[in-house]
């Protein structure tokens, strides 16, 4: 489902990612791990599209992606949770769900709520479809902020940092979260400094040392 072949990225003179290679199949989570500036958040966007890289190429179910080749088709197959989970304030969660599949893709507002109503189901969340974001908590945000992003049959779902804020209850429930929607085909890659966090998703540990993965 994602396959990552001697990926490498400059900023200036700085070489951040030294030749990563790595693979995930379909429903299998990867975790990486590794220090601050270790180039983490870097390998995120190069393979959310979101940053260019200079070498090496990603093949995404079926989409290849080489440093010369656009990074277009990348989209609406890699989604991002970022961090400050980036939800529409004006918007309820409702709306926040069906927003890019309506107005970006087109879909069919009914079936668009219907699917957001599952999704919904998933993250545990049915009772707050009219919310508006600051009437969440940080982890129920961060739950609807999945939710959404699944809600574009995504290939592949990518988490930077997400159990940063979150007490240990919370963090558990994101890993049960993931776990499910890892059960049903998305692929995962996480990003944490959360050895436990890691561990407890089962997931494929990818350790990035000195721009480079240490096996
Ligand atoms: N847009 C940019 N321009 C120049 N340098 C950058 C840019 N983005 C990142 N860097 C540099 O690349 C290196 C890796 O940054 P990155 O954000 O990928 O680290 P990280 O592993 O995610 O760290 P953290 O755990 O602190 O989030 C750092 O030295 C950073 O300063
Ligand atoms: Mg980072």
């Amino acid at each position: 489902m994602l396959k990552i072949d001697n990926l490498r990225k400059s900023f200036g003179d700085t070489e951040v990612l030294k030749g990563i290679s790595f693979e995930l199949k379909e429903g299998e989570i990867g975790v990486v791990l590794g220090k601050s500036g270790a180039g983490k958040t870097t390998l995120l966007r190069c393979i959310n599209g979101l940053e260019s890289f200079d070498e090496g190429y990603m093949e995404i179910d079926s989409i290849k992606v080489d440093s010369s080749n656009n990074r277009e088709g990348l989209r609406g197959k890699v989604g991002m949770v970022f961090q400050n989970f980036n939800l529409f304030p004006h918007m309820t969660v409702m709306e926040n769900i069906i927003a890019s599949p309506t107005l970006v893709f087109k879909e069919d507002v009914n079936q668009a709520k219907e699917k957001a109503m599952k999704l919904l189901k998933m993250v545990d969340l049915e009772e707050k479809a009219d919310a508006y974001p600051h009437e969440l908590s940080g982890g129920q945000q961060q739950r609807v902020a999945i939710a959404r992003s699944c809600a574009l049959n995504l290939k592949v779902l990518c988490f930077d940092e997400p159990t940063s804020a979150l007490d240990p209850e919370t963090v558990k429930r994101i890993v049960e979260i993931i776990k499910r929607f890892s059960s049903t085909g998305m692929t995962v890659l996480i990003i944490t400094h959360d050895i436990p966090f890691a561990e407890m998703t089962g997931g494929k540990i990818i350790k990035l040392v000195d721009g480079r993965i240490d096996e």
